[in-house]
């Protein structure tokens, strides 16, 4: 039997980049739009162009790039949304405009300060609008989670009859359960006289940790299109996970009534790009892309798997991408064994320089290590990407910390500020602890520390360590990342990472930030 399309529509790009330290440079936003496309994502959600000059330029240079996936850009319901969508997506093979209004009794009262007719003939205009620029236009009702069904009926009769081609329903709180959830979808496609001329589509956050619950319950009621993320990445507690849907529609086909076209392969690849250009780290027991979802360690589990491995396993680790051989390349591997790796993980390098560059690092990591593993090469390759991408103000020229027994540690550090050398050495409560401070003395950011993580991306003692830290400064946020196998050195990269991202001026306008129609 045929099934029906679910369509996948990645929102890591705009929802994703939402989350408070998640803001990505217009090149990182290109190359997940690019792995987006590879696991044959439908429909990716770049960004929101009205928001700024570089979300701008990043959702026009995706737009130019994919080929393979329709392209979506955000628009609040207003003209000047539109139109800036309109033209970042005006190269695309395939692009859709996105435009949203709240429809709550409570947005609309306060946030909106608008009656519901005025909302109504708002999203009309607007659908009208964005359909002058593309004919694949989506219209949310945001908030639909907490708007009444009556008004959502009539709003999105209305968008449906102006020539909206999507209809997605945000519960943009997080608020819903899942039977509610599945239920809303129901009525609307049952109660709105031509929903059949709309694909119904899920978009539903994580506050209460039932966004992958409340999506598949939409799916049951008729939803075609999920709206989710890498890593499940977005404001607050995130949005519906990708992964999480993509492999429940896969492992429960005999429960589903579609399915989806994704290469599901490419999972692994992308979760570790998203958590690597982020510095939103996975946590390790997260459902199908931590690094314990397919180890089996307890040694009954063990036994179970290795007799018949459908005892505990109920999905397959190669189908998201980890193989089982995963040693691959080691200190006299050559060029061209590098390379190679390095396509078969989709790792694209942009010219011959740079894949010398990328060598030269793979080379030191394999003096330090003796066995490289996939993983070591997607986190140092991420490491390098960034700091090849990030026009860096501060770079790291060389560090040396000390910790002995019985001894006040101490740091010293030399970076290159605007080419001009500078060093400086502080003492602190560890090593890591003294090269923050030996660097704040020098740049004097003024930041405040929010987030020191390290994970190791392999095991055993002489694995990459990945460092994560989050800074605020004047209520910006600003994630940074680093890995090395000295975990001092990785923290001090990942701190210049952050202050580098701190330093670059921006300034972006929230989408569901209300500043007049
Ligand atoms: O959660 C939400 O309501 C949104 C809208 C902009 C669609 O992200
Ligand atoms: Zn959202």
């Amino acid at each position: 039997m045929n099934k029906e399309k679910l369509i996948i529509f990645d929102t890591t790009l705009r929802d994703g980049e939402q989350s408070p330290g998640a803001a990505m440079t217009p090149d990182e936003k290109l190359r997940i739009a690019k792995a987006l496309e590879r696991m044959k994502v439908d429909v990716i959600e770049a960004g929101f162009p009205a928001s700024s000059e570089g979300d701008f330029i990043a959702v026009r240079d995706i737009a130019r790039a994919v080929k393979d996936s329709v392209v979506c850009g955000l628009a609040r319901a207003n003209d000047f949304d539109i139109t800036r969508a309109g033209e970042a997506l005006k190269d695309a093979s395939a692009s859709r405009i996105h435009t949203f209004i709240a429809t709550s009794p409570l947005h609309m009262r306060e946030k909106l300060q608008m009656t519901p007719d005025q909302v109504v003939e708002q999203a009309v205009k607007s659908v009208k609008l964005a359909r002058q620029y593309t004919n694949d236009v989506e219209f949310s009702p945001e908030d639909a989670g907490r708007s009444e069904l009556d008004f959502l009926c009539r709003i999105i009769e209305a968008a449906i009859k102006a020539g909206a081609t999507t209809i997605n329903i945000p519960d943009t709180v997080g608020y819903n359960l899942p039977q509610q959830y599945g239920n809303t979808i129901k009525q609307l496609i049952e109660r709105v006289p031509n929903s059949d001329q709309a694909i119904f589509s899920t978009h539903c956050h994580d506050d209460l940790g039932l966004a992958v619950a409340n999506s598949l319950a939409g799916v049951m009621n008729g939803a075609r299109q999920v709206e989710c993320s890498i890593n499940g990445l977005g404001e607050r507690a995130g949005n519906a996970a990708l992964e999480e849907i993509v492999m429940a529609v896969r492992t429960r086909q005999d429960l589903l009534p579609c399915d989806v076209g994704l290469d599901t392969t490419q999972i692994m690849t992308c979760s570790r790009l998203v958590s690597g250009i982020t510095g939103f780290a996975v946590q390790p027991n997260k459902a199908i892309v931590g690094a314990n979802a397919f180890a089996h360690e307890s040694g009954i589990h063990q036994d179970g798997v290795l007799k018949a491995r459908e005892t505990y396993e109920i999905m397959r680790a190669e189908d998201v991408g980890l193989s089982s051989n995963r040693l691959v390349l080691g200190k006299l591997s050559g060029r061209s064994a590098f390379r190679n790796r390095l396509d078969e993980l989709n790792i694209t390098i942009d010219s011959e320089q740079e894949l010398n560059k990328a060598f030269r690092k793979f080379k030191d990591l394999a003096d330090k290590k003796s066995e490289i593993f996939d993983e070591d090469i997607q986190a140092l390759l991420s490491d390098f990407k960034i700091e090849e991408s990030l026009d860096e103000m501060v770079k790291l020229v060389s560090i040396k910390a000390c910790s002995e027994t019985g001894e006040v540690p101490q740091s010293h550090i030399t970076l290159m500020v605007d080419d001009e050398e500078k060093s400086a050495s502080s003492d602190g409560g560890g090593p890591v602890d003294a090269s923050f401070k030996a660097i704040e003395k020098i740049i004097a950011s003024q930041a405040n520390l929010q987030l020191y993580s390290v994970s190791n991306v392999t095991q055993g003692t002489d694995s990459l360590g990945e460092v994560a830290v989050r800074l605020e400064r004047a209520g910006r946020i600003v994630n940074g990342h680093g890995a090395d196998t000295d975990i001092v050195v990785a923290s001090a990269k990942a701190y210049i990472n952050a202050l580098n991202r701190l330093l670059s001026p921006t300034k972006r306008v929230h989408p569901q930030a209300f500043d007049g129609i």
